[in-house]
């Protein structure tokens, strides 16, 4: 299993944003993480397409390797933000169905601008639309705390939903990830990739803490 631990830049210093994601990339980031709040949609406000594309240079590794940009829309309506954020250089750009009066479509846009794309559930949310789109999607987001804070405690039923999702992308037979979002932790980290994911969200465990390197390092060692 190949995992990916994906860093949330919703808790870093958003005064040195640039800074952040270079220094979280060299210490092992896999994605970039990129929270999108609407303030209607969930009940906070973060940042939008420009600052996804001030960022972008900045999303590298030392090398100057490419780091993905992975945003999370939390925002209602869907298609023009999330048009917005493939020509910002999004690679990964997910949303929620519940969020979208036409998920379908909400996909299709954002397959054709060429990013991956993907649905994201939050904790009250059902996986029925997976009925219907799995087949055209790359990335399953489960959400393990209520969207639009970070620091939250992880909400244990995900752990269930984790496990249903994973038997579905087996089913389906198609390479998707299937990523976690919410109160990640070194000390949680295996339970989560045992009950099936393979891509970590995390925010305040990594940027909440002097050292990122030593953060990811411990969640690669929990992993391993
Ligand atoms: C919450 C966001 C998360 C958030 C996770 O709405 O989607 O990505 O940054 O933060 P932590 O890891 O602190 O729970
Ligand atoms: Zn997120």
């Amino acid at each position: 299993m190949s995992y990916r631990i994906a860093p949330s830049i919703l808790s870093a210093d958003f005064a040195r944003l640039g800074e952040e994601v270079r220094h979280v990339a060299a210490a092992g980031a896999d994605w970039i993480h990129f929270d999108v709040m609407d303030n209607h949609y969930v009940p906070n406000l973060t940042f939008g397409p420009m600052v996804c594309q001030a960022l972008k240079p900045h999303a590298k590794k030392p090398d100057g390797t490419p780091v993905p940009i992975d945003v999370h829309l939390m925002v209602q309506p869907v298609d023009a933000l999330a048009a917005a954020f493939a020509d910002a250089g999004a690679d990964l750009i997910s949303f929620h169905p519940d969020a979208s009066a036409h998920a379908h479509r909400s996909v299709q846009a954002i397959k054709a601008r060429g990013c991956k794309a993907g649905l994201t559930f939050n904790p009250a949310a059902p996986l029925d639309v997976l009925d219907w789109l799995i087949d055209e999607i790359d990335l399953i987001l489960i959400m393990s705390v209520n969207p639009g804070f970070g620091g939250q405690s992880f909400i244990d039923s995900a752990l269930r939903k984790i496990e249903h999702a994973r038997r579905r992308i087996e089913a389906s037979g198609r390479d998707i990830r299937l990523e976690v979002d919410g109160g990640i932790k070194p000390e949680n980290i295996r339970r989560v990739a045992d009950a099936g994911a393979d891509t970590f969200v995390a925010g305040s465990a990594i940027f909440g803490k002097p050292d990122y390197k030593a953060v990811i390092d411990q969640m690669r060692a929990a992993l391993a």
